[in-house]
């Protein structure tokens, strides 16, 4: 009962920036007045790609949540993987409709040139093959691979604060902050897995 009551106001709080972007750019597309600043193709993509940096920050905190003793945690894991990637997917349907208007050829050409650009471009193809192989049905189907698959998740890990970092031009405080945390939360993982190596080897005959 109150696990499918936090879920609610989980999905409800991860759904949040989104509606309040919404909300403004109403108000932009309607000529009044918004909180989107002068330039609100640039401020769209800076945000939807800062909430994607974040939620994917608090898919990777589950597992050690986990491992802390909050049994459910991992329960969440799938909920907010997919908000991460709804967030990057608006970041990129901004880049692609605001910012070039649909022009394929510029884009392709952007994506080759600029290599800030290409690691994007990466970041954005495993968060879909992870968000498309994130249901049940592929869990059973694909068996072992699934798990091997989505330790892609990692490579994310890595992939989108060096894009933010190469792409913003002032302040990087924030993004490096980011950084940290999620090389800490891949440090943790290491640790962990060779700790269990070590058990493992330790225990052999
Ligand atoms: C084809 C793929 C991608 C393209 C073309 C792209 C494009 C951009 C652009 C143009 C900026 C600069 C914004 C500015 O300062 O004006 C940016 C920044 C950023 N992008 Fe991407 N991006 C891509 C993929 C991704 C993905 C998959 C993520 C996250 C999951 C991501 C996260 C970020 C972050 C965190 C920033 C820095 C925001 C800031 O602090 O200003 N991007 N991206």
């Amino acid at each position: 009962m109150h696990k499918a009551l936090f879920k609610k106001i989980a999905f409800v709080l991860l759904a949040t920036p989104a509606l309040w972007l919404g909300w403004q750019m109403y108000h932009w597309f309607s000529f009044l007045p918004h909180e989107l600043t002068a330039n609100p193709q640039k401020f769209i993509t800076q945000y939807t790609g800062l909430w994607a940096i974040r939620i994917l920050i608090v898919t990777l905190c589950l597992s050690p949540l986990s491992w802390a003793g909050w049994r459910s945690a991992l329960s969440y894991r799938r909920m907010a993987g997919l908000y991460a990637a709804f967030y990057a997917m608006l970041h990129l349907l901004n880049y692609f409709i605001l910012d070039y208007g649909l022009d394929m050829a510029v884009i392709t050409k952007d994506i080759l040139k600029r290599p800030a650009i290409s690691i994007g471009a990466i970041a954005a193809v495993i968060m879909m093959i992870l968000s498309i192989t994130s249901t049940q049905a592929m869990m059973w189907r694909l068996g072992r691979l699934w798990r091997r698959l989505h330790r892609m998740i990692y490579g994310l890990a890595i992939l989108v604060p060096v894009h933010g970092f190469l792409m913003v031009k002032g302040d990087r405080m924030e993004l490096s902050l980011y950084g940290m945390i999620l090389a800490g939360l891949l440090l943790m993982r290491l640790w962990r897995f060779c700790a269990g190596r070590y058990r493992l080897m330790g225990n052999r005959p």
